[in-house]
């Protein structure tokens, strides 16, 4: 092998290594771009979670027998409607225990919560198992139209040892 033969093999063997470095870079720089783009295109479609509106029509007072619970906006909206001799209300169909969802069990005429046994009576009243407290109430109140509107922002916060129609009579609509 010559000398000329020799540098050249060396100045390929530079070039080589330049050249990885080089494809290194240009290979960081298109995976950043990329990554950016990636996140670019993304932010223009943010995720949004469709909650159910905090305001429903819940129809007719009419419709609600006395001394029923309506589970018709349960699944929906997670609310009872009971409509009772003194008015209407509607309960969150949440446990003031740990959130589970309770039954409404119409042959025992009580609330209860499958996770830890908690019950409540008809107007939320706890009285058996580890909730601290009765059931929480929303607004309802009656619309331009004459139809029943459940204003879930407007949430009746129940204490324990007061009876719920005592300490929130708000939340029961004559109607
Ligand atoms: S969450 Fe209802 S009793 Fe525990």
């Amino acid at each position: 092998m010559n000398g000329q033969e020799k540098r050249t093999k060396e100045q390929r063997g530079i070039w080589s290594r330049r050249d990885f470095f080089t494809r290194l870079g240009w290979g960081g720089l298109a995976f950043f771009g990329l990554a950016g783009l990636i996140g670019f295109i993304r932010s223009a479609f943010p995720r949004v979670l469709f909650e159910p509106p905090k305001r429903f029509k819940a129809g007719d007072p009419k419709d609600y027998v006395p001394g029923e619970v309506s589970e018709k906006f349960k699944q929906e909206f997670r609310v009872w409607i009971v409509r009772e001799e003194s008015g209407l209300y509607a309960l969150f169909a949440k446990c003031t225990h740990l959130g589970c969802t309770p039954r409404w069990l119409p042959a025992e005429n009580k609330f209860k919560c499958p996770c830890h046994g908690s019950g409540f009576f008809k107007d939320g009243t706890n009285f058996e198992g580890p909730a601290p407290r009765p059931l929480d109430r929303f607004k309802i109140e009656l619309g331009e139209d004459g139809q029943l509107v459940v204003d879930k922002s407007r949430l009746y916060s129940m204490k324990p040892g007061v009876d719920p129609d005592d300490q929130h009579p708000e939340s029961v609509l004559k109607a």
